[in-house]
Formats: structure tokens, sequence, C-alpha cells
């Protein structure tokens, strides 16, 4: 039986609302299950990576209050927008604006941002007033040709105490303000995906990407095939299960018995 732990050599996952749930007073809580399950996947030698959209904070910082939940992930193992579009600027010559939360704000440290000829918005949070909000839009208006890059485009997350606008709905705005399309780094960009599993140098079919956000990480990950796998954890919603568009390979309670299934799997297959 063809299943979605067939050939699998890689595992991509989502971090927020797979491995913890963000909020409350310490940042979040792990996600029962979740820390043994990478435990796990480590011990049998499938490949890791991790793949968030999350663009509230450095990397660094970001990896550093996973590691306090508990988790055992390192810096150079996660793939993050941040530090996608900080290449993009490079390879590019772009100078930007930034409209992005003050914690992210050191990522772009050795980036040029001198008369700005792109404008780069993120998860700002707090930092999305309305006169951040429409500074931005004033330096896109100024440009001949207005350049808006996005941290991911998701509507919206969910933290301990609700749920909370994201990213895609102020990038929304800005498109129609000015009457442009963005540049979205960071899922659900086919090059975000592919970057990961560059990095793991394991193609498409060999992967499987674990998520509960269906349309993000679900279909951005089968786009380019790559198996994806929806966990009922994080922000998932039972109409997940029936979307207009995307189908999963298969559904899961959580990573731990994501992980459960993998593993027998692999000892039927040998
Ligand atoms: C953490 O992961 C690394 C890399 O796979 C491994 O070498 C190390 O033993 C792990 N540490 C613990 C405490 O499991
Ligand atoms: C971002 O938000 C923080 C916390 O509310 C605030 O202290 C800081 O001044 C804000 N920065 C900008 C650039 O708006
Ligand atoms: C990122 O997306 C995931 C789904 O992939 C969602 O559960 C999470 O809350 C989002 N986090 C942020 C900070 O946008």
């Amino acid at each position: 039986m063809a299943s979605w732990t067939s050939g699998v050599r890689a595992v991509l996952l989502d971090v927020s609302g797979v491995l913890y749930d963000s909020g409350g007073p310490t940042g979040g809580t792990a996600i029962p299950g979740s820390i043994e399950a990478i435990s796990r996947i480590r011990q049998v030698g499938l490949k890791l990576r991790f793949c968030t959209n999350e663009s509230q904070a450095t990397r660094a910082q970001f990896v550093r209050k996973l590691q306090k939940f508990g988790f055992n992930i390192s810096e150079d193992e996660v793939t993050a927008p941040g530090p996608a579009a900080r290449r993009l600027m490079l390879e590019q010559g772009l100078r930007p604006h930034l409209l992005v939360h003050d914690d992210l704000l050191p990522e772009f440290d050795s980036i040029d941002k001198s008369d700005p000829n792109c404008v780069v918005i993120g998860d700002a949070a707090e930092n999305f007033s309305y006169q951040n909000v429409n500074r931005a839009f004033q330096v896109l208006l100024g440009l001949e040709k207005p350049v808006l890059i996005s941290l991911g485009k998701g509507r919206y997350y969910k933290e301990t105490d609700g749920l909370m606008l994201d990213v895609g709905a102020y990038m929304k705005a800005l498109e129609y303000a000015c009457d442009i399309t963005a540049e979205v780094v960071g899922k659900p960009a086919k090059n975000f995906f592919l970057s990961a599993l560059a990095e793991l140098g394991v193609q498409p079919h060999e992967a499987v990407m674990v998520g509960d956000d269906v349309v993000n990480d679900i279909g951005g990950a089968q786009s380019c095939g790559i198996r994806g796998v929806l966990v009922r954890t994080g922000k998932y919603r039972p109409s997940d299960e029936s979307h207009p568009e995307v189908k999963a390979d298969g559904y899961v309670d959580n990573l731990a018995q994501a992980v459960d299934i993998l593993l027998a799997s692999r000892t039927t297959d040998q």
C-alpha cells in the first residue's frame, strides 16, 4: 500500500502548533510527546529540518526559546524566512525599509538600509502601529517600481490567549493600497521548501512535511512534490480535513503519533 511513510529519508517539521503552542508568560508550552518525538527521529537516523514561518525574532532567539522548553535543536537546523530574505537582499542588491518586529532587526544588521529600494514586512505584532504601516506604504509609493517582500503570508496564528492576526493580513493591506503583488519569502513559497531540502541533500519524494496549517504547510509542501501530513494540534480545525483545495497525504493526532507511524513502517519495510 502506498502510504505517506514509504521511502521517507527526511522529515520537515513546522514548529509553532506542532512542537509547541506559543503565548503566555513563558512564551509557550511544548505539545505533549513532541520533545521525545524529535529524539526518536534523530535516533533512527532520519534527516531533520525545522521549517518555520516565525518572523518575530532572530533564528538564534527562536532556537534558545525552544531549547528552554526542552527541545534538542540547533540553529543550523532551522529554515526561517528572515535569513532567506537577507540572502535575497544580498543577491539582488536590495536595500530594505523594514516593517518587522524589533526583535528581528538584528537579522538585518549587516544589510545596507540607506536609501531603501524595497520594503520587507514580517510578523511585527505590536510594532504594526498605524504609523509604522503607513510609513512602509509611503516608502513603497515613493519607489519608481515598488517592491514588497513578505516573510510568509499567514492569515492568523494561535497563541495561548487566542487567535492573532499574522503578517499576511498586513501584506494584503499594502498590496491593495499600492496595487502591487508581494513576493513571499517563506511558507508556502516553493523556494523555501526546496532550500530546506537542498540543505539536507534529499529529493522532494524522499521527504515528508508535518504541519498544522493545511494551506501553508501541507499545500505548500505538496506543490513541490513533498508529502504533507496534517497534525490535529495548534491551529488545526476539523474543517481542515475537508478543505476544498488541499488534501493531506495523512492525518495524525499529533507529532508523536506521526513518528509512531513512521517508525513502525520502517521496521516492516526492512
Ligand atoms: C541532540 O541532537 C544531536 C544531533 O543529532 C545529537 O548528537 C545529540 O546526542 C542530541 N542530544 C540529546 C541530549 O539527545
Ligand atoms: C516596537 O514595539 C515595542 C513594544 O511595544 C516598542 O517598545 C518599540 O518602540 C516599537 N518599535 C517601533 C519601531 O515601533
Ligand atoms: C506559523 O504557521 C503555523 C502553521 O504552519 C502556525 O500554526 C503558527 O502559529 C504560525 N506562527 C506564526 C508566528 O506565524
